[in-house]
């Protein structure tokens, strides 16, 4: 690779589509020069999660409009792309298959290299795409809304896992209370906002796997005591007996029936639940690896209660906690290219012009980590 080389990168793993352009200059940390994003969100709203075929159509609709205006607005040619990554995996198969199918195309009609890039490295290394980029090696708290790990980043592709949810992720946490609270889809944003307005202690909501002596996590069981507390409030203000089933499918305003300030409190007992466990197991992870800076990514990172208590508990240790811009929180492009070009830049991996492309619904990233130099 020379000094200089410009990376058009595609997302494509969910609900939202994004490309961007971003430049290796020399050793410096990659520029961004432009991205944009289109979010599925409303489209699937209706359905009360994402559809993945509606996804993989979208998908089609939007790629490349949405490349058309980043190079436009970038000022750069099509000829003068150097590299074209895409997100491999992990996601669903068919919207991934969108973003993978432009990629290669594009690289084979331009005979330019590709570049599958994981997912999850992109939002790991997505703080490097803000004004204060941290520096190895940090413990990452990687929250979204399929995964919960924490993992200790030693350099680009050096990623040892340290813990991880056992099932339910931290995101879906928040979105599973947040539909039997009737907040739609992804609920996780709604419930936050709700959340500002009410008491954290109003409801006592289990912590799970708090005070375990591993790094892992588990959100399942929160999950069903948001339920059983949502029950007890909705029969205690209405008398109704609500099953359980309905309230989890959002399917009943029975929620809706409860005061506003009863419906903010269990919001925010609920945020408070996620947050110290999330806080606590980070914390944790500091300590045992004695260092001194943590990075948080994905889109739960977004969360400003999780934000603010990370800051106050880091602040007194003597620990730096980096976050993406809160714009790159959630899934975009410009994490895609960023990571593509780290991985370039430190030589981990090459690109290619194979063009006969597979993609990774299912994608630990432990085995990038071992797979590093590979295809
Ligand atoms: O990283 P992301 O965009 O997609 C995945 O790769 O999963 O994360 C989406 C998740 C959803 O569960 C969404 O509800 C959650 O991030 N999320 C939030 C906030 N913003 C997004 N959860 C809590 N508070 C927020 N402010
Ligand atoms: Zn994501």
């Amino acid at each position: 690779m020379g000094t200089n080389c410009l990376v058009l990168g595609i997302e494509s793993s969910c609900d939202e589509t994004g490309v961007a352009l971003v430049e290796v200059q020399g050793a410096g940390v990659p520029v961004l020069l432009d991205h944009a994003l289109h979010s599925q969100i409303e489209m699937h709203q209706a359905y009360g999660g994402v559809v993945p075929e509606l996804a993989s159509r979208d998908h089609i609709r939007r790629v490349l409009p949405l490349a058309r205006d980043v190079l436009l607005r970038a000022q750069r040619s099509l000829d003068a792309v150097d590299v074209i990554a895409y997100t491999r995996g992990p996601g669903l198969a068919g919207a991934l298959l969108v973003g993978a199918g432009f990629a290669c195309a594009l690289g084979a009609a331009l005979g330019k290299p590709v570049l599958g890039v994981h997912h999850l490295e992109g939002h790991l290394l997505s703080p490097f795409l803000s004004a204060d980029p941290p520096e190895f090696a940090f413990i990452a708290l990687l929250v979204s809304g399929g995964h919960t790990q924490l993992m200790r980043v030693d350099g680009v592709g050096q990623y040892q896992m340290l813990g991880e949810t056992i099932d339910d992720a931290a995101g879906e946490a928040f979105d599973k209370s947040a539909k039997l609270m009737g907040l739609g889809y992804p609920g996780g944003p709604a419930l936050a906002r709700m959340a500002q307005q009410g008491n954290p202690r109003a409801y006592a909501l289990p912590r799970p796997l708090l005070h375990s002596a591993d790094l892992d996590f588990s959100f399942a069981g929160l999950k069903t005591a948001v339920l059983v507390q949502a029950q007890k409030l909705v029969f205690q203000h209405t008398g109704v007996h609500s099953t359980a089933g309905a309230l989890a499918s959002g399917g009943t305003d029975a929620f809706a029936c409860l005061p506003a300030s009863v419906r903010c409190d269990l919001a925010a007992s609920t945020q408070a639940a996620i947050v110290d466990v999330l806080v606590h197991k980070s914390l944790a992870a500091l300590r045992q690896s004695g260092l001194k800076r943590l990075v948080v990514a994905g889109g739960v990172g977004a969360n400003r209660a999780l934000r603010s208590q990370l800051d106050g508990a880091c602040g007194q240790r003597g620990i730096r906690v980096h976050y993406p811009e809160l714009e790159l929180c959630t899934d975009n492009g410009a994490m895609i290219a960023m990571a593509a070009a780290m991985r370039l830049q430190a030589g981990v991996q090459q690109a290619h012009t194979h063009y006969a492309f597979d993609v990774k619904p299912r994608w630990p990233l432990d085995q990038l980590a071992r797979a590093t130099a590979s295809v």
